[in-house]
Parts: C-alpha cells; sequence; structure tokens
C-alpha cells in the first residue's frame, strides 16, 4: 500500500503480511477511501485466513472479520468486502488450507479487478452528465485513484471527460481536518496534469455563488436504499450551497458503496475520529489543551439534495428507493 499519510511529500509504500497489519493500516489511514479499503479488507481476510481451512478457517473468519470491519464503521464497502470473502469460505469448506488460500486470494484479486472496471464504466457514465466544455468541477475530499482500485469514482468521472477530450478543471476542497483535498486530490490531479485549483473548505459558498461552476461530484462511503448520502465531513454544507446555487451535486457510487439493507442515512454509522485530528495541525497542537472535541468524521447529505447518483450500471435519478434497485436488478 502507498501510505497516504505521508504524501504528498513521501512516497511510501508498505507491504503488510498479516491481518492485524491490514486492519491497522485501515485504522490509521495509511489506506483510505471506501473502496479501497473494501479491496484491502479482501486481502486481509485472505491472510488471515492462511493455512486454515474447515472449521478453523470458520472460527478463525469470525474473528479476522470482526476486527476488520472494526476499522472503520461507515464505508460499506469494508463489510461488504469481507461478508463476500465469507461466503468463498463457505462455499469452499472442504478444501484443503492451500487450496482455500488460492480461492480467497483469487476472490480478493477479483474485488480489486471488478472495482477497477467499475470506476471505469461509472466515469464514462458520469462524464456524459458533463456539459460545458470548458467545465470546472468542484469535488470534496478525494476519490480519486488513490481512494479505490485506480482510475477513483469523482475523479474517475473527471478523468473519462478529459479523456472524451473535454477541457476539465477541478476545484478541490481542502477537506478539513485530514486534508484528503489539499494533499491527495492536489497530488493526483497534478500528476495527471489535470488543472486544479485549491480552496480551503469555507470557500465553497463564495466559488459557488460567484458562478462558473458546472457541478459537484463527490465520491461516498455509504449510499442508503431511499439515496440518502454519507461522505466526508463537509460534503453536506457543500449539496445545501450547490442546491442554492442552482449547481448539480453528482454522487459517484459503485454499487458496493450502496447499502439497500440501510433504509434512510439515519441508519448509517457514523464514524468518530480522535480528537487530535482537530487539536492539532501536522502533529502540533493548536487548540488550547483541554478543550472538547467532536470530530465526526462523515455527514449525511439527504436524498433530496442529489441530483443523480452515478453507478457503474448507469445514473439514478430521484425517487432513488426505485432507481437505485432498478439499477440493481439490472444485469451487468
Ligand atoms: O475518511 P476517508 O478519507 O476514508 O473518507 C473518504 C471519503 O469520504 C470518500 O469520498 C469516499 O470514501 C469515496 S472514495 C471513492
Amino acid at each position: 500500500m502507498i501510505d497516504q499519510r505521508m504524501l504528498p511529500g513521501r512516497e511510501v509504500y508498505r507491504v503488510y503480511k498479516d491481518y492485524r497489519g491490514v486492519a491497522g493500516a485501515i485504522r490509521s489511514m495509511v489506506i483510505r477511501g471506501a473502496p479501497a479499503i473494501g479491496v484491502a479488507a479482501a486481502m486481509g481476510v485472505a491472510l488471515g485466513l492462511k493455512g486454515t481451512s474447515g472449521r478453523r478457517a470458520q472460527a478463525r473468519f469470525a474473528v479476522v472479520a470482526r476486527t476488520l470491519k472494526a476499522a472503520r464503521p461507515t464505508a460499506v464497502n469494508l463489510a461488504w468486502a469481507v461478508d463476500r470473502m465469507g461466503r468463498v469460505l463457505e462455499r469452499n469448506l472442504a478444501l484443503d488450507a492451500r487450496a482455500l488460500f488460492a480461492a480467497l486470494r483469487d476472490e480478493a484479486l477479483a474485488i480489486y479487478e471488478e472495482d477497477l472496471a467499475a470506476n471505469r464504466a461509472l466515469g464514462q457514465f458520469g462524464a456524459a452528465l458533463i456539459d460545458d466544455d470548458p467545465a470546472q468541477i468542484l469535488t470534496h475530499c478525494n476519490a480519486g485513484a488513490l481512494a479505490t482500485a485506480g482510475y477513483g469514482t469523482a475523479l474517475g468521472i473527471v478523468r473519462a471527460a478529459r479523456d472524451s477530450g473535454k477541457r476539465v478543471s477541478v476545484i478541490a476542497d481542502e477537506t478539513r481536518p485530514f486534508l484528503q483535498g489539499a494533499r491527495l486530490t492536489a497530488w493526483e490531479l497534478k500528476k495527471d496534469r489535470i488543472p486544479v485549483t485549491l480552496i480551503a473548505d469555507n470557500m465553497a459558498g463564495m466559488v459557488l455563488a460567484r458562478g462558473g461552476v458546472s457541478c459537484v461530484i463527490v465520491g461516498t462511503d455509504r449510499v442508503a436504499a431511499n439515496g440518502d448520502v454519507a461522505n466526508k465531513i463537509g460534503t453536506y454544507p457543500l449539496a445545501v450551497m450547490a442546491r442554492r446555487h442552482g449547481v448539480p451535486l453528482y454522487v459517484a457510487a459503485p454499487l458496493s458503496s450502496i447499502d439497500f439493507n440501510c433504509p434512510s442515512g439515519a441508519d448509517i454509522p457514523i464514524e468518530e475520529r480522535d480528537a487530535s485530528e482537530l487539536a492539532e495541525i501536522a502533529g502540533r497542537r493548536i487548540a488550547p489543551p483541554g478543550v472538547r472535541i467532536f470530530n465526526p468524521a462523515f455527514d449525511v447529505t439527504p436524498a433530496e439534495l442529489v441530483t443523480a447518483i452515478v453507478t457503474e450500471r448507469g445514473v439514478a435519478r430521484p425517487p432513488y428507493d426505485k432507481s437505485l434497485a432498478e439499477l440493481r436488478r439490472r444485469s451487468v
């Protein structure tokens, strides 16, 4: 894994050989972004079950699955990937340890490949929604190659639009407090030679009011069955401002991010992270000692503020309970 905590300063790669290491990497944000942590967790399950088979593998899976799922609770891709690995185990209880590991490894690699393909497909659907040329796209957090198996969801749409010949530029929110926008989105877009302008989160209202933003595109950690969208903290106020200024808000979401068992946003668990992320910048304390801190990592944007949800099977429009269910049924 590329250690995302070190970017953009240093490109450091880390290798994990056991599931605890993978869980720790997910928890500490060495790797982050819903689809990327799903892929990592799948690989973690394969590592965690290595050398086991049959009943022993089942017992081990219970522990490994609990540990990995607890690493980060909001992104449904993580639980989705772990459960999918669990089903492979159940289908292969008769295999010896070697063959079981091969089956689990292959499934984890399939999840990786499928995510890459999903991003490319949703990128095409999303690019077709961008009418302006040149187009200016506002995004929040990092829903790019770093957050996925590659290519990106929100940034996948940007890449697909660029590759289709459109002149696209991006305005990136810095994304307090972890600075995924300033550190990661700006880094990967610069590397890809896509023009990017960085703003602080609290500048988005002014930028939208000024005009010239074609659309807002964000990723998601979990979409509820009714279309409510959990994403990086700060997405909800951005959605309110986008609506206020008549700018469409598109959510890029592979089907692995849609939780049909979750009726609405109120049912999505919201992760709270350590106070130090808010109290410190780059390890230096900025808030007075002892001050009470609230650090939710995600917020929920109600479906009514979402113009469309772009998946690898097509574009869902309101009412989302119907359109998302229809996309789920549609064969690939
Ligand atoms: O806390 P993070 O950095 O993992 O949050 C990531 C986001 O909120 C992304 O927008 C989301 O996971 C989609 S990534 C394609």
